[in-house]
């Protein structure tokens, strides 16, 4: 019979796997360096005076590409997907998804504000146009990043966050990403009922993260 004390043993022992293995094992396999990124996105600026966002990406991506050969998905105009997650609503594009590892175009057209999550990963969100909002409770004055500004949200960390119409940013993820799924696929199922954009999510996310781990990108 499995009794309670057995129960929370369990996650107790899991927790506390997760979290050896964040602090050693995990790490090993990021390949993404949130500087470079940030560095790229500052020298893509530089020829992008007037702010524009698809312009921004799409001369972005293959410098992205370039830098992590192998790893980092075509921009394309297709396959971008809605996200609703902690009553915000933006969208995104795949670069690439990996079990450790996302990084991602995301941003809105018309503008949205939520909850960050709670993530079990550390994210630094690198603002391309527009700019975003972020603020923890106590703070009654917003912390704001703009293009080239790169936001860390560290991992277990929460805030309330807000970005304007047409603000995007280059997202990467670095932890346990099968962990923060849930978040978004919870609003799926209980908000906006759209089967249509969870199969989309889904299948995106899980192509990638299949292919990357056939290349040995855990
Ligand atoms: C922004 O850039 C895209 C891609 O180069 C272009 O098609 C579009 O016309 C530009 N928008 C404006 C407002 O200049």
């Amino acid at each position: 019979m499995c009794k309670w004390t057995t129960l929370i043993s369990a996650c107790v022992v899991i927790l506390a796997a997760l979290e050896a293995s964040f602090r050693t094992w995990l790490p090993s396999h990021f390949v993404f360096e949130k500087e470079v990124l940030q560095q790229l996105v500052q020298e893509t600026l530089v020829h992008h005076p007037d702010g524009n966002a698809t312009a921004i990406m799409i001369d972005l991506a293959p410098r992205i590409k370039e830098r992590y050969p192998g790893i980092i998905n075509d921009l394309n105009f297709d396959d971008w997907v809605y996200n609703n997650a902690g009553g915000a609503m933006g969208t995104m594009f795949i670069l690439h998804a990996s079990i450790s590892e996302y990084l991602i175009f995301f941003g809105t057209a018309v503008g949205t504000e939520g909850h960050t999550g709670v993530h079990y990963a550390d994210d630094y969100f690198t603002i391309l146009s527009g700019y975003q909002m972020a603020s923890k409770p106590e703070s009654l004055v917003p912390e704001v990043y703009y293009p080239g500004d790169q936001h860390h949200l560290v991992r277990g960390e929460v805030k309330q966050y807000s970005m304007p119409s047409e603000a995007f940013a280059l997202e990467l993820a670095q932890g346990w990403i099968p962990a923060m799924l849930p978040f978004g696929f919870v609003s799926v199922v209980c908000l906006t009922l759209d089967p249509y954009s969870f199969y989309r999510t889904a299948y995106f996310t899980a192509k990638d993260m299949l292919q990357n781990l056939m290349k040995g990108k855990l």
